[in-house]
């Protein structure tokens, strides 16, 4: 059994792929936090709880001090859920507003239950299966209740929690704050690493020490942002890639978040987070409740790496959509790059076509088929074909590439609006805004009111219109800006600072609505690049364009960082022209397919002039893929380079059995008289046997491993090389 209960002792083990994490009930019903790491012994760990005894506190209401001598204050239980009001100082979890106006709550243990099979939360995505321990709290003055939720895993190194906030009294609570989970590391010595960026910069890599006081990452866009992920990893001191403990933390949700690690004055870490209390307050109506979006929690021994591996297991097995669990992915020629706003039936079917016979299986017509969309001032929220640009419809350019043998995808940005469109004509009030206040433009586009049903009725419809109308079988969804002028036309002025979160709602309602009618389209996420790259959205689409910035160079240091938490099957990563859209830089186009190569691979440059030749370098590129597209999109991933670090970047990709490998290496600069470089080797079997293709060698994993491997880059800037290893029978 994964989860047990000890009644004598009261306390919860919860024991997942080589973790165990305890807690139990104190003698004031305070679920109080004891462990959490390395798989341990089910042994009374109460003796571990006396070393954190203080003088000056505010006891338990009601606990007389002199009695002993201060240990006994909510400020001073490893916790499990923090609340505020009652000498608990630390940042709570939850705060109330009940109806006398005072904002006191003592979320105190009531009863658990164990369920063998997980509830799905509503409305929001969370991850399937698992054995789950419900927890159920109550404050016993106002009526006020909440379940802790926490789920755990066979095959893999994390936990699931949540909250469930609920109002079981006769009165309204407001929820000022309404965090997803509270836990208790026990020391401070950690680094907190986070995931910053911006545009064409996403996931870059940041690690500050702790400290007293609150390190906290946050968005205020309503959205998860390119800014920081939703993501927090606590790396003792001294971690590295291969080792040391590292906590990660990966909330599974698209709006506005905080992840917080505070500093305690007893020396330990309180981790906490969720939903941003930012501009957020939520109405709890007599009976009703809140649930909270899942985070999930991973813990492992073997550093930074290992913590990555934890996450990717566990969001590739039972996150995304089972549909496309260890499925081969569309491999996809996309036209935005190669002609922007600007392209003809003619000119399209020249790209698809250069490309048949390569390997190449999907043609993704990108923006501006629809509505008057000439250019970006206009078109959105018109989910009808372009027939100034398109004269015969889609059916034209989808019956070619069918032709040709491929699949047909196409681009949608349905969150949107553009003032010049027939849908703002007719519902201008149907965009985000306050009446009487102008719009912010960004990219001249507005949003929509996803908080509203009539809203997204409208853009399921549309949406699904198009996907039944014709044979398509990909979308990539897209996302170009972020909520400004929060509010919601209607919405009672009280229940205002609801809508972030009801935003989200309205965002997983729609992606459900329309993933769930078109079950033969394959979805991919985007947002400006990679800005809304979260969980959530994992959740429905399989794969995220991960960046619109595909240079080579700029990739290995994005897709290092994405790697953080996200698998390589999650990378949308494309090989595209040169000089780069973005940076105008010159890479060599093996670098570029080899960079693009680690994650769900897709071209995106104008093929029309395509040679014999190129088409036959491309065709080449594809083969090498498919034979290692297993191993891009389910093996373990070793980040064996740090390109931030260094002047190379280094992705090894192990097969589950260890039976195969591919370790691909850059080189950014080159040089003369270079030092003597000897690329690490991570992950394989240290008794298996390896035949290394291009070392024309067998050698034993052991070796390779404690040995590395000299590269031979090609002289020049830029440089990838790319090592295959096979266990020795079955070498080819
Ligand atoms: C932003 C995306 O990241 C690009 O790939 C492209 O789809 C454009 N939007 C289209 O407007």
């Amino acid at each position: 059994m994964a989860i047990s209960y000890n009644e004598s002792t009261k306390t919860f083990y919860l024991d997942g792929k080589g973790i165990t994490y305890a807690f139990y009930i104190n003698e004031f019903d305070y679920v109080e936090h004891l462990y959490y790491g390395k798989t341990i012994g089910h042994d009374d760990l109460r003796y571990i709880r006396g070393l954190w005894g203080r003088s000056v506190i505010a006891a338990v209401p009601g606990y007389d001090v002199d009695v002993d001598s201060g240990v006994q204050s909510y400020n001073h239980f490893g916790s499990e859920l923090t609340f505020y009001g009652t000498g608990d100082y630390r940042e709570p979890m939850v705060e109330i507003v009940n109806p006398a106006g005072d904002r006191l709550t003592q979320l105190l243990y009531d009863s658990y239950e164990i369920l063998p099979e997980k509830p799905a939360i509503k409305g929001i995505p969370s991850m399937r299966d698992g054995e789950t321990l419900v927890l159920h709290l109550k404050d016993k003055v106002s009526g006020f209740a909440c379940d802790l939720y926490y789920t755990v895993y066979e095959d893999a190194g994390v936990i699931a929690r949540r909250a469930v906030f609920k109002n079981e009294s006769e009165n309204v609570i407001l929820l000022n704050r309404a965090y997803s989970f509270a836990m208790t590391l026990p020391h401070m010595g950690y680094d907190v690493i986070s995931l910053y960026g911006c545009w064409a910069k996403e996931r870059r890599v940041d690690r500050i020490p702790m400290h007293h006081g609150v390190v906290s990452i946050d968005s205020k866009r309503t959205s998860s942002s390119a800014t920081l992920n939703p993501f927090m990893a606590l790396a003792e001191k001294g971690a590295t890639e291969e080792q040391g403990n590292v906590y990660g933390i990966s909330l599974i949700y698209s709006s506005s978040f905080v992840l917080k690690a505070e500093g305690v004055c007893d020396g330990r870490t309180l981790v906490t987070g969720g939903i941003n209390d930012f501009d957020f307050r939520w109405k709890l109506e007599s009976g009703e409740e809140l649930e909270t979006p899942e985070v999930v929690m991973a813990y492992s021994s073997e550093g930074i790496g290992g913590m990555s591996r934890c996450f990717h297991d566990a969001y590739r097995n039972h996150l995304i959509n089972p549909r496309y669990v260890r499925k081969h992915r569309p491999l996809v020629i996309n036209n935005w790059e190669a002609t922007y706003f600007d392209f003809t039936p003619e000119k399209l079917k020249s790209i698809a076509k250069a490309v048949q016979g390569t390997g190449i299986d999907t043609f993704v017509l990108d923006d501006g088929w629809f509505g008057k969309r000439i250019n970006d001032h206009s078109g959105l929220g018109d989910w009808v074909v372009n027939t100034d640009k398109l004269n015969n419809g889609l059916k034209e350019i989808i019956d070619y590439v069918n032709g040709l043998g491929m699949k047909f995808g196409l681009w949608f940005e349905p969150e949107m609006v553009n003032e010049d469109s027939d849908l703002y004509r007719e519902h201008p009030d149907w965009a985000i805004g306050v009446p009487d206040r102008p719009h912010c433009y960004s990219r001249y586009q507005f949003m929509l009111d996803l908080t509203r049903k009539e809203v997204r009725d409208y853009i399921v419809n549309a949406v699904n219109k198009v996907l039944q109308e014709n044979h398509i079988e990909y979308v990539k969804w897209d996302y170009n800006r972020n909520v400004t002028e929060s509010y919601s036309i209607g919405r009672e002025p009280e229940r205002q600072a609801e809508f972030a979160h009801r935003y989200a709602l309205g965002l997983y309602d729609l992606c459900e609505r329309i993933v769930e009618a078109n079950p033969n389209v394959f979805f991919e996420g985007c947002a400006s690049g990679g800005a809304r790259f979260d969980p959530g959205i994992l959740y429905y689409f399989p794969q995220i364009w991960t960046s619109d910035d595909t240079d080579a160079e700029e990739r290995t240091h994005i897709q290092y960082g994405t790697s953080l938490v996200y698998p390589l099957s999650s990378m949308s990563c494309h090989v595209s022209v040169v000089p780069n859209h973005q940076t105008y830089r010159i890479t060599p186009m093996a670098t570029r397919a080899d960079i693009a190569h680690l994650g769900a691979t897709g071209y995106e440059l104008d093929t029309s002039h395509f040679s014999d030749e190129d088409r036959a370098v491309v065709h080449k590129q594809v083969a090498e893929y498919h034979g290692m597209e297993d191993l891009i999109l389910n093996g373990d991933l070793y980040r064996t380079e740090n390109p931030m670090e260094s002047n190379y970047f280094g992705f090894m990709v192990v097969s589950k059995d260890k039976t195969e490998a591919v370790l691909t290496a850059y080189r950014r600069m080159g040089g003369v008289n270079n030092e003597v470089k000897i690329l690490k080797v991570a992950g394989l079997d240290a008794e298996k046997m390896y035949h290394v293709d291009e070392l024309g060698l067998t050698i034993k994993g052991s070796t390779l491993m404690n040995v590395g491997i000299v590269p031979k880059f090609a002289d020049g800037d830029f440089m990838t090389v790319k090592y295959r290893f096979r266990e020795k029978n079955l070498a080819v």
